[in-house]
């Protein structure tokens, strides 16, 4: 019975994680909920308010409202950074766990995140931690940002280096931070994408759930 089958998939910044988390939701025909979202929606409303997102963000800012999760202008590198900020405030996590809690409990979710096997759902049937490396992470990320370009090559080592240094950096706050830090849960699956495409990757995970969960 996979009807409240919920599936908690966590790791660094452009592992894959949303790549698999929605090609799995697909695949099992569950509801799929990008986490991520909710941070950078919170960092987004701080910048346009023009506050600094590492002050208190506790109240209006954290309050979800749906139409907010629909805005193109949420994966800038700006609310990347914004959205880290506000992760690490105790407050704004609380006010977005009972969200998470209740999508992942009405018919059961893929949910990606940095927390989601270790504090939203630690009893989740299925965790899977998706690493690569940081080359691999960098290179991923920019070409998803500049598919539309080709920069020569000196110019593209540049901004792909700066891209990296972005991540180690948001990987070490996440990791670094008091309250749900990143990491794996105890009994999380590790999946290393460096030498797998998006279809292996799914493939594998699939093989995964089927053992767990039959
Ligand atoms: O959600 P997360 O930040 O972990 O990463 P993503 O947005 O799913 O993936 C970042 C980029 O890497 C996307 O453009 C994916 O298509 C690509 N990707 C890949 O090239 N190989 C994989 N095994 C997984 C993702
Ligand atoms: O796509 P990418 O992996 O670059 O980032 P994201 O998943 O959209 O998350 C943006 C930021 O939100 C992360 O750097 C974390 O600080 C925070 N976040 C979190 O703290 N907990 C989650 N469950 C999801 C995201």
């Amino acid at each position: 019975d996979g009807r409240r089958l919920v599936i908690a998939v966590d790791g660094p910044a452009a592992a894959g994680k949303g790549t698999l988390a929605r090609a799995l939701a697909g695949c099992l025909g569950l509801p799929y909920l990008d986490t991520g979202l909710l941070y950078r929606v919170v960092g987004r409303r701080m910048l346009d308010a023009g506050l600094d997102p590492s002050a208190d963000a506790s109240g209006e800012a954290a309050t979800l409202r749906a139409e907010d999760l629909a805005r193109g202008d949420l994966r800038t590198p700006e609310v990347d950074r914004a959205a880290s900020r506000v992760a690490g405030q105790p407050a704004v996590r609380a006010a977005l766990l009972q969200f998470q809690r209740s999508f992942g409990a009405a018919h059961g979710a893929v949910l990606d995140g940095r927390d989601i096997g270790t504090v939203i759902f630690p009893d989740a049937a299925v965790k899977l931690f998706i690493s690569a490396s940081h080359r691999a992470r960098a290179e991923r990320r920019w070409l998803q940002l500049n598919a539309h370009r080709s920069p020569a090559d000196g110019e593209r080592e540049a901004e792909i280096a700066a891209v990296e240094a972005e991540l180690v950096a948001r990987d070490a706050a996440d990791s670094g931070r008091e309250v749900a830090p990143l990491r794996a849960a105890d009994d999380a699956v590790r999946i290393d994408t460096d030498r797998l495409d998006a279809d292996a990757v799914l493939a594998e995970a699939l093989r995964i759930v089927r053992a767990r969960v039959g």
